[in-house]
């Protein structure tokens, strides 16, 4: 079914024009002083990283290493000073996904395995709405995240007030939210989803309509595999909104033995052309069992190599379209994070609580 309705900021004449889209960032703590590594490359840190290579050596050259091992090394070492784990989304690059993260994965996975977290700090490597989600789930840890001007397109098109707005105009209909949002956004809907469990959250809310936001295409993508009405927000994925049926079509044409995977961000024409469509641990999954010879993955441009390290006997052609907030993070900051726990990630107490109700729904109803 095509989605019902699609709302956006300009169907509110009242709408307030100045607002916040994320909760603050608190100005660093003091932290206990920590020694500046040294950042040689010394046949310690070649030994030591070794095994780390060994993973990366098909999407890093052997020349570049030796310029992000002692980074990599010290890194590896703050985490142990500090009791830290880093969490990093898939979309983060290879020498930080496998280079010094201990747990990684989509977005649902990040959400679930910070209500696992032991560790004192966690380092977010993903982008502000990521380290607000571990925030709420660990109130009482430190939550860093290594640039707080990480954000996404999706999070930034719609605000608190907005969705106050919405349910004035649709009373009675119940709000889902994709995770990428702010804390503010997600303190004022029902439930929230990630493009993993997407479909699930809507028809567990047992609704005629449902309204569903801020991605238009990932709303236009639930509406194609539920009967639920779908009432839908403007905002896209900056990212999956720029590819084209045309630029699939001639991946295609080039090859036709060629399998196209791509994620439900994209617009709907892209997804009429991929093989298969889901979130991007569902999309790792399919690469694992299926092993094709040849993939075009439709997603952000460092999966693919996150991908090509584990499985390298598969080829894989890629659009290269990278996330501008993702790519903030980087070995460098990661490790002055570590060294003077900033930036810390703050969340006024009264708006956490109901945001996190808003999470947790959603993390309970897998089991
Ligand atoms: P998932 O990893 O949940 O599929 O999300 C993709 C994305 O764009 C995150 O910003
Ligand atoms: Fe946001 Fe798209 Fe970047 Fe993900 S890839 S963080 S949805 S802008």
């Amino acid at each position: 079914m095509p989605i019902a309705a699609i709302y956006g900021p300009d169907d509110f004449a009242n709408r307030p024009q100045d607002q916040a889209t994320s909760s603050p960032v608190a100005p660093s703590r003091t932290a206990p002083a920590l020694p500046r590594p040294s950042l040689e490359w010394t046949s310690d840190v070649e030994r030591a990283t070794a095994p780390i290579y060994a993973r990366l050596k098909h999407v890093i050259p052997p020349i570049e290493w030796p310029l992000m091992a002692p980074t990599v090394h010290a890194i590896n070492e703050l985490k142990r000073a500090r009791n830290a784990v880093i969490l990093a989304h898939n979309y983060q690059a290879p020498e930080i996904f496998h280079g010094v993260a201990d747990i990684g994965g989509d977005s649902l996975q990040l959400a679930v395995e910070a209500t696992r977290v032991k560790a004192d700090v966690i380092v977010q490597c993903g982008v502000h709405f990521m380290a607000e989600t571990s925030k709420l789930l660990n109130p009482e840890k430190t939550v860093l995240i290594p640039d707080s001007r990480a954000g996404c397109s999706l999070a930034a098109s719609i605000t608190g007030a907005d969705v106050r707005l919405l349910r004035e105009r649709l009373p009675g209909v119940p709000i889902v939210a994709y995770v990428n949002t702010s804390a503010e956004v997600k303190a004022e809907v029902d439930i929230c989803c990630t493009s993993s469990n997407a479909v699930q959250v809507v028809e567990s809310l047992n609704a005629p309509s449902v309204i569903f936001l801020p991605d238009r295409y990932l709303a236009t993508y639930v509406a194609s595999k539920t009967n639920v009405k779908i009432i839908a927000w403007k905002g896209a994925c900056e990212v999956h909104e720029r590819f084209t049926g045309d630029e699939l079509r001639a991946f295609r044409d080039a090859d036709p033995s060629v399998q196209i995977i791509a994620h439900p961000e994209c617009p709907p024409d892209v997804l009429a052309e991929a093989d298969f469509t889901g979130s991007t641990a569902h999309m790792i999954n399919w690469v694992r069992q299926r092993r094709p010879k040849r993939l075009v993955m439709i997603t952000e441009c460092s999966m693919a190599d996150n991908v090509r390290a584990e499985l390298p006997d598969v080829e894989i052609l890629r659009p290269c379209n990278l996330c501008p907030h993702m790519k903030r993070i980087t070995l460098s900051n990661i490790m002055e994070s570590l060294l003077t726990l900033g930036e810390e990630v703050t969340i006024d107490p009264a708006l956490a609580q109901r945001a996190r109700r808003s999470v947790e729904r959603m993390i309970n109803l897998k089991n």
